[in-house]
């Protein structure tokens, strides 16, 4: 692989230290934007921390979006860095005029949806705002999105209703297309390069491949860049923290990342923390008569106002009597309902049409409904098995 002037930036004060041999110019990822892949452990995260280290040397503004809740130790070590959670966010103005850089912590909303449409609205924010400014005030702002495969899914996916996965796409598509001429630039960092919207990473120069395992992902790789069998080996058996980098020159250096500054909080707990725990403890347990299967619940009320708030508009299709056609035809064919059918419609209605669809399915004899101290709460009939 080829040694690239991309790799390494002329101008020693524009260098943004990765590894040794690849500290590119700041600018050029401002540019270019980045798309990074690699299976779990290959070293994505380091290398989103990493980055963020690099560009605050600059004092960026930025985003980082946090699915795993392990960028929230940069908050401390980012020099105008603040935690944002849900009911917390600063505006897209806010992030520009005052040079912000927000580690967004999407664990604090109460689900995905939510947070699909914090985040949505954040990337419209700064689109709107730097649309507005004048060209001359524009500053560069980074948005990096771990797990972007998570929000920006090629397929359908079970966690976020089809309209905000559109809307989101949409708000990154465009975020990399109009927003990149204002200085807005996505950086996407995700496992299988397959599973990524190809909007998403269409727009990306600069792609940073790290250690895959499969195919079909591998197949992916091979559009970028020439990959024999040997080479595909050799990406199977990289190492943590090694790449090719795709430059836009066409040139593709191998590097070795350089490791975080910041600390890194693995969320995999060792085993030897349960001997340390567990080995010396009195061991005394009896197991309680009726077990509680709380995880299998879910209280519809509150799912209801989960909703509410998700749900801008009232649903005006009947909704319900998809849900009950739903139950016949599985019923027909002798498969009984099952939680993800009942689910799937629920998560589409407002509260008030749950409460009317429990009470025709509480009718229809395909729910109990079982009161307790601590409110209602429904279990699909006969199976026993929770709505949740
Ligand atoms: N460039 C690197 N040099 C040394 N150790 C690294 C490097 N990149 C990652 N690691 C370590 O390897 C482990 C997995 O890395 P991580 O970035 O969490 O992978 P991923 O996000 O791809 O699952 C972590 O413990 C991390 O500290
Ligand atoms: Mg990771």
């Amino acid at each position: 692989m080829t040694k690239s002037s991309m790799a390494m930036a002329e101008d020693h004060a524009q260098r943004l230290l990765l590894a040794p041999n690849f500290q590119p110019d700041i600018d050029l990822l401002i540019r270019e934007g980045i798309a990074a892949f690699g299976v779990k452990g290959s070293g994505k995260s380091n290398l989103v921390a990493l980055l963020i280290e690099q560009l605050a040397r600059f004092f960026l503004p930025m985003v980082i979006f946090d699915t795993e809740g392990e960028d929230t130790s940069l908050v401390d070590f980012l020099p105008h860095g603040v935690l944002a959670t849900a009911g917390h966010m600063p505006s897209g103005r806010d992030i520009l005029e005052h040079g912000l850089q927000v580690v967004v912590d999407l664990k604090s909303f109460d689900c995905e949806d939510s947070a699909a449409i914090a985040m949505t609205n954040l990337v419209w924010g700064l689109i709107h705002f730097a649309e507005k400014q004048d060209p001359a005030d524009r500053i560069p702002c980074i948005v990096h999105l771990d797990e972007a495969a998570f929000w920006l899914p090629q397929r359908a996916a079970e966690y976020l209703c089809k309209s905000n996965r559109d809307t989101l796409l949409d708000a990154f598509a465009i975020l990399a297309s109009r927003g990149r001429k204002y200085g807005l630039v996505p950086f996407l960092y995700t496992q299988q390069i397959s599973q990524v919207h190809k909007s998403a990473i269409r727009q990306s120069g600069i792609l940073i491949l790290m250690r895959q395992m499969f195919d079909t992902d591998l197949k992916r790789y091979a559009e970028y860049f020439p990959l024999d069998a040997d080479r595909k080996e050799q990406i199977r058996a990289f190492p943590v923290g090694k790449a090719v980098i795709i430059l836009p020159d066409g040139t593709c250096p191998l590097v070795q990342f350089n490791e975080r500054a910041t600390v890194h909080t693995s969320h995999t707990p060792k085993a030897m923390r349960a001997v340390a725990r567990f080995a010396s403890a009195d061991f005394t347990y009896t197991l309680p008569s009726e077990p509680e299967p709380a995880s299998n619940m879910i209280f519809l009320a509150k799912q209801g106002e989960k909703l509410e708030r998700v749900q801008q508009e009232q649903l005006t299709s009947s909704l319900i009597s998809d849900v009950l056609t739903c139950i016949e035809k599985r019923c027909a064919k002798n498969e009984p309902p099952t939680v993800r059918d009942l689910t799937r419609f629920l998560k589409k209605l407002t509260s008030g049409q749950i409460k009317s669809a429990v009470t025709d399915l509480l009718n229809a004899g395909l729910l109990d409904e079982h009161k307790s101290a601590h409110g209602v709460r429904y279990t699909l009939a006969e199976q026993g098995e929770a709505l949740g």
